[in-house]
């Protein structure tokens, strides 16, 4: 929750404080707007779904938070079994720590002296992994380890096909796996072969096609790895378009799936047609109330720019077929209601699907977790706006 407490002084006010948009024991209907509000039951039968599967692939699973910043989320994952959790920004582990979370692996490359410095800080209260693909930045990486008497363990990323971070070739892998053993403060622990862009290949035969290319490659820089003496005991990587075919496959030892847990549009649109099928029907909505009704065919919704990303399209106003979200400003969203039909009313709350789950909680303070329509809790998105 915010801190917004308004202490005015010489009015003789008492401060003013921001109500949180809801309480436990208060209905839906009651939380106050926008919001992003979480259908317990299906999200905790997600996360069951993954970590049961995991185990019976004999894969270990450290659920990706980038997806939902949200400790109290990542806490339900590893009670359930799960390894740790991975985060993209060194700044974004740091409430993960505060929460006593106690494994955690940076995906990504991380660049600079404030940020190696930090990462020091943090390696010195959790264990901490992190993904190098450049020699120079290694050598930082163990000024700053070093200088705290810290330890890290080092992942080399490679590029199996996305064409983002990652070095190119299993030689350069060998050679950055050595630079890391050479220096002081680091640990090489493996490979990470992350693909995103296959995630959302819509045909399951064609994303089951990808997945066993971009695995191959990983094995392959493995097998280099290995033939000169460098063990691989961690090959991470996956999501949620990719864990049904990333986990039997014998190659990665760990997924890095996030948005299984929620589902979004985007996710939606995959077809879903083997073993591993997450409820995708409407748990994780964000809702809005009916704040204009200037014409009989157009209202306006509280949640615009401001509570909601775009990139992956536009939200969908769920079960109500006549109205359609057509446009979002920053504070207002445009809702189109179809000739003859019946208008909602002003201060009506509808609920939206969001196209993207990532950067939706990232606009969101507060995550409201509903049981049977009756809220339970209001859980920080602590690491919301944390992208250093
Ligand atoms: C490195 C890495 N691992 C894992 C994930 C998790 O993907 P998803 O939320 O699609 O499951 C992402 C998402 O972008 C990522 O960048």
């Amino acid at each position: 929750m915010e801190n917004t407490d308004i202490d005015i002084q010489g009015t003789g006010l008492p401060a003013l404080i921001l109500p949180p948009p809801a309480k436990p024991g208060m209905a839906l209907a009651d939380v106050d707007t926008p919001a992003l509000v979480l259908d317990l039951d299906i999200f905790e039968r997600n996360l069951r779904t993954l970590q049961d599967w995991a185990r019976r692939h004999d894969i270990a699973l450290r659920p990706h938070a980038k997806a939902h910043k949200c400790p109290e989320v990542s806490l339900r994952q590893i009670a359930l079994g799960a390894r740790g959790v991975c985060v993209q920004k060194v700044s974004e582990a740091l409430p993960f720590v505060a929460a006593g979370i106690a494994d955690i692996h940076i995906s990504n490359e991380v660049v600079g002296d404030a940020k190696l410095a930090l990462l020091a800080q943090l390696a010195r209260r959790a264990r901490i992994s992190v993904c190098v693909d450049n020699a120079a930045n290694v050598a930082a990486l163990s000024r700053a380890v070093a200088a705290l008497d810290a330890r890290v363990d080092v992942l080399v990323e490679i590029d199996v096909g996305q064409g983002r971070c990652g070095v190119a070739s299993p030689t350069a892998a060998l050679e950055l796996a050595r630079r890391v053993e050479s220096l002081p403060g680091l640990r090489f622990a493996g490979i990470q072969a992350y693909h995103g862009s296959l995630q959302h290949r819509r045909g399951h035969a064609e994303r089951a096609q990808a997945c066993l290319e971009s695995a191959a490659r990983a094995q392959q820089c493995a097998d280099v790895l290995h033939e000169h003496g460098y063990a691989c005991p961690i090959i991470t990587g996956g999501g949620t378009g990719s864990a049904e075919f990333d986990g039997p496959g014998d190659v990665y030892t760990e997924l890095q799936a996030g948005s299984y847990a929620f589902m979004d549009g985007d996710y939606g649109a995959n077809e879903w047609a083997g073993e591993l099928k997450f409820g995708n029907s409407l748990f994780l909505f964000l809702l809005g109330t009916v704040m204009s009704v200037p014409t009989a065919d157009r209202v306006v919704l509280d949640v615009g720019l401001k509570s909601t990303t775009v990139e992956c399209g536009l939200p969908k106003v769920h079960e109500r077929d006549n109205l359609l979200y057509v446009a979002a400003n920053d504070e207002h969203g445009i809702v189109r209601v179809a000739a003859g039909t019946a208008a909602p009313v002003l201060g009506e709350k509808l609920r939206l699907v969001p196209s993207h789950v990532d950067p939706t909680f990232n606009l969101h303070s507060d995550l409201v977790a509903v049981r049977g329509g009756v809220v339970e809790g209001v859980w920080p998105i602590a690491a919301r706006g944390l992208s250093r």
